[in-house]
């Protein structure tokens, strides 16, 4: 079975039991400062698993693309992927544990609508109770039922883990719970296993997990679980790829039908085999980035995308991908997924001359950089490494894989010391940022929000209506806005930018939120981009009658929370595109 009829027939599968089906949220998170990318499917759910109204419903079912960097290493070998797609159900404080686990089994060993997997080749895990929750006892007893009823012996395919493997949590803060994980051997049937040769089958991969239910009904704030929710949800987790592998009978991910056609462009490029791999793996996920409007940089969401672009540039025999390789490498991709994914067929040409450009950038330095590294001998000092990084645009990731190669030290911490003291960098090179994790609601981020729309609505007042959204940022200490407008802003139009804004927070406005259709939310004037991913009702978010704009939220309540409005930087984005940086005082 196809990857495309496996997503295909998930979402169906949901839909035809009540779910609607909601498209992927961009790569790229809206409000929230603390991951670069979305990790999980709950990720861009998170308001709605805290107990805000979905526009779409309690019962939705979707596909969400996901980017994690942590395993960049790994990336090669049978199952690791820096782009995934996981497939995901949701309960949004409606049904719970008998009717998800119900569901999953039937989707997965179902022959007509389902996936039509073995019974006999299935293993779960419930979660055998700690402090913060009791052993799942309903979880089992409903796994029970269903191993019973297929005629096999429980005892032989379910077994109880600590939290350590079965309790999910995005970070230290957030909704979380406990899960049931599915396993599906590779291996064939091995009949009953001890939980002893369980772990054991794991460990050798000839089990490998597919999927995960996880009843989010607690919250855990600074890494310790505070108490239950408002409301129980079911958070669902299913990489398609993974699905994909065991489905087509392949042992690694990079065989099964979405990687054959660029796995064939990677013989091009490269004569060894994980570097094949590798190239396959960053450019896939590289064209999806960029298609989610981020471009090559120095800093957040365009670090990682240099990085991993310049990575596969390094993999490759001539440390170079040509134009012509770059065009048919990107038409892989784009071919395979553009039906489903859209934007990555509308940007076809843009998505190639991004990466070519930056091919350009990175050989210019690289040979000048390389022999730089030439001239280091023995270990590499923090200093050097800082200046690789600053001069030569070599992601410190990059130096570090070449000091690998050649057996040598690299004095990583002494480089994070001289980072710091060149604060104009990025602050995600160190290794924080890549990791996953949400923060709770933070007050000043909210504010920041808030301040993000009035902004919008004054930069349509001094420069004229052509201004609109092109991305936003927001961490606790500032936002960032990008918009389209061609000229630099003179300081003039950023003085008035700056009263209209000001002004606007002194008449101590409401902010309201109401639900409308979307051709609703078009009538009344509202802002936003009125494409597919906001489903049929969405929220409009109005600031005294000053600005409208359709959003998600969260918001203040009121515009005497948020202090002075300061524009701290203005600067060009890309092309047509500038960007503002701010702050509240
Ligand atoms: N949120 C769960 C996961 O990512 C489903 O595994």
């Amino acid at each position: 079975m196809q990857s495309n009829e496996i997503r295909q027939r998930f979402l169906k599968f949901f839909e035809k039991r009540g779910h609607s089906i909601i498209p992927s949220a961009s790569l790229v998170p809206e409000n929230d400062p603390s991951v670069l990318f979305n990790t999980a499917g709950m990720q861009p759910l998170v308001p709605y698993l805290l107990g805000e109204e979905h526009p779409a419903g309690k019962m939705i079912v979707d596909a969400q693309k996901c980017v994690r960097t942590t395993d960049i290493e790994e990336v090669g070998d049978n199952t690791h992927l820096t782009f995934f797609e996981m497939l995901g159900n949701w309960s949004l404080g409606d049904y719970f544990k008998k009717d998800a686990i119900s569901w999953s089994y039937e989707f997965l060993t179902d022959k007509n609508d389902g996936l039509g997997l073995d019974p006999k080749k299935l293993y779960v895990t419930v979660f055998e109770g700690n402090d913060d929750a009791p052993r799942d006892e309903e979880a089992y007893s409903i796994w029970k039922n269903i191993f019973v009823n297929a005629g096999l012996n429980p005892d032989g395919h379910i077994f109880f883990m600590s939290a350590e493997s079965n309790w999910w949590s995005p970070g230290d803060n957030g909704p979380c719970g406990p899960d049931t994980e599915m396993f599906y051997s590779t291996a064939g049937d091995l009949g009953d296993l001890t939980k002893e040769e369980f772990i054991k089958a794991d460990d050798e991969q000839k089990i490998v997990e597919i999927w995960n239910d996880v009843f989010m009904e607690y919250e855990k704030k600074d890494g310790k679980v505070i108490g239950k929710l408002k409301q129980h949800n079911v958070d669902t987790g299913a990489g398609l790829e993974r699905l994909a592998t065991m489905l087509q009978g392949k042992t690694n991910v990079y065989e099964t039908d979405g990687f054959k056609s660029i796995m064939n462009q990677t013989k091009q490029v490269s004569s060894d085999k994980k570097s094949q791999r590798i190239i396959a793996d960053h450019l896939r996920t590289s064209v999806f980035i960029i298609a989610d409007g981020v471009l090559p940089d120095n800093h957040d969401q365009g670090y990682v995308l240099r990085r991993i672009l310049r990575r596969a540039i390094l993999k490759t025999d001539n440390k170079e991908i040509n134009a012509g390789n770059v065009s048919t490498l990107v038409d892989s991709v784009v071919d395979y997924y553009g039906g489903f994914y859209k934007n990555l067929s509308d940007k076809r040409a843009e998505i190639k001359q991004i990466i070519e450009k930056e091919n350009e950038k990175f050989s210019k330095t690289l040979s000048q950089g390389l022999k730089q590294l030439e001239k280091i001998s023995g270990d590499i000092s923090g200093k050097d490494a800082f200046v690789l990084s600053a001069t030569y645009g070599f992601p410190i990731e990059i130096t570090e894989e070449i000091a690998k190669e050649k057996g040598v030290f690299i004095d990583i911490k002494g480089y994070e010391e001289e980072m710091k003291k060149h604060q104009e960098l990025s602050k995600t090179a160190s290794a924080g940022k890549f990791k996953g994790g949400l923060a709770g609601d933070d007050e000043n981020s909210t504010k920041l929000h808030t301040a993000t729309h009035m902004l919008h609505q004054a930069l349509r007042q001094v420069l004229g209506d052509h201004v609109v959204q092109k991305g936003s940022n927001i961490t606790p200490d500032r936002l960032r806005f990008d918009f389209s407008h061609s000229d630099k802003m003179t300081d003039e139009e950023k003085q008035k930018v700056e009263n209209i804004v000001n002004e606007q927070i002194q008449k101590h406005l409401d902010v309201k939120m109401q639900e409308m259709s979307v051709s609703e939310a078009k009538e009344k004037g509202a802002l936003g981009v009125f494409d597919e991913k906001y489903g049929e009702k969405v929220k409009v978010y109005s600031v005294g009658s000053f600005s409208k704009e359709i959003c998600g939220g969260p918001h203040i309540k009121n515009t005497s929370e948020l202090g002075v409005f300061k524009i701290k930087k203005e600067e060009a984005s890309s092309a047509g595109v500038r960007r503002i940086k701010a702050i509240l005082e």
